[in-house]
């Protein structure tokens, strides 16, 4: 359920990163005007928008099992065959994609192995899989450094629920093991770097006291002095200024042939 906010709050949140990253994941997949494309794990769309930019509605799918996302999906995609599952259990036939994309999910799946394996078998021969996987301990500077401030003020408390440690294929070469691991043949892997906009450290902020993603549910879950604390540390590490500022994000990716 980490994911089950309304959809203008998870764009708040890494949503604003989430076109330009599919744009870079679509480009290393080699998506043409005439590719098909299902997009696993959709969220609310941001991305998969631009994919229906890059192949028109009807030749784009998308998957998401958060409902509140899908409702968002719909209509932000119209003409897009959306529909409610999960990547370990994708409802279409065997090779039924020019390309299979998952954008930021992978390490969210339970079962990645199946997910993954998945979206192989739902990729016609010869057809591109590809995902991507945020830079959790180093360059996701968004989510690194609510983490550091977090393990600071409550090491204890954070332990378990600490995404730069916690979160598998966040490092560089995971994502590929898993891809050469599943059998997808010609893998190549790099890395992704997108910016987001923000208003001010305000604008940054609400999205993780409205308990988006594991780094929110962490934040929504201290008392209000606690909650203050890390917030001023949190922006502390970040050093932006009063006004609007940029942040740089890195994701991972990698690309193979199924
Ligand atoms: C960080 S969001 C990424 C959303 C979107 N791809 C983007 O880039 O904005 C992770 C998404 O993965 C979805 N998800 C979690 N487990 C999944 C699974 N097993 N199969 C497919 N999607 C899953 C969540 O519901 C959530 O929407």
């Amino acid at each position: 359920m980490t994911f089950a906010v309304p959809a203008e709050t998870y764009d708040r949140f890494v949503g604003r990163y989430s076109y330009a990253l599919c744009e870079a994941l679509a480009e290393a997949a080699g998506l043409t005007a005439s590719s098909s494309v299902l997009d696993v794990g959709a969220g609310t769309g941001t991305g998969t928008r631009r994919l229906v930019e890059l192949v028109g509605p009807e030749r784009v799918a998308a998957v998401e099992p958060t409902e509140s996302f899908v409702e968002g999906l719909r209509v932000r995609c119209p003409g897009v065959d959306v529909r409610l599952a999960h990547a370990e259990s994708l409802p279409f036939e065997d090779g039924a994609f020019d390309a299979t994309l998952a954008q930021l999910v992978v390490n969210f799946m339970s079962d990645p192995e199946a997910g993954v394996a998945g979206m192989k078998r739902v990729t016609r021969p010869g057809g591109a899989v590809a995902a991507s996987v945020w830079d959790y301990p180093g360059e996701m500077t968004l989510l690194r450094s609510f983490w550091d401030a977090a393990a600071e003020l409550d090491p204890d408390g954070v332990h378990a629920v600490d995404e730069r440690t916690r979160m598998r294929f966040g490092r560089d070469g995971e994502l590929g093991d898993l891809w050469r691991q599943t059998g997808l043949a010609e893998v190549e892997e790099g890395e992704i770097v997108v910016s987001g906009e923000y208003e001010d450290f305000e604008d940054l902020w609400a999205p993780f006291t409205a308990g988006v993603g594991p780094a929110g549910r962490y934040a929504a879950s201290l008392d209000p002095e606690r909650q203050e604390a890390l917030k001023s540390d949190f922006r502390r590490r970040l050093a932006v200024p009063d006004g609007a500022f940029t942040l740089g994000a890195r994701a991972w990716f990698a690309v193979g042939r199924a």
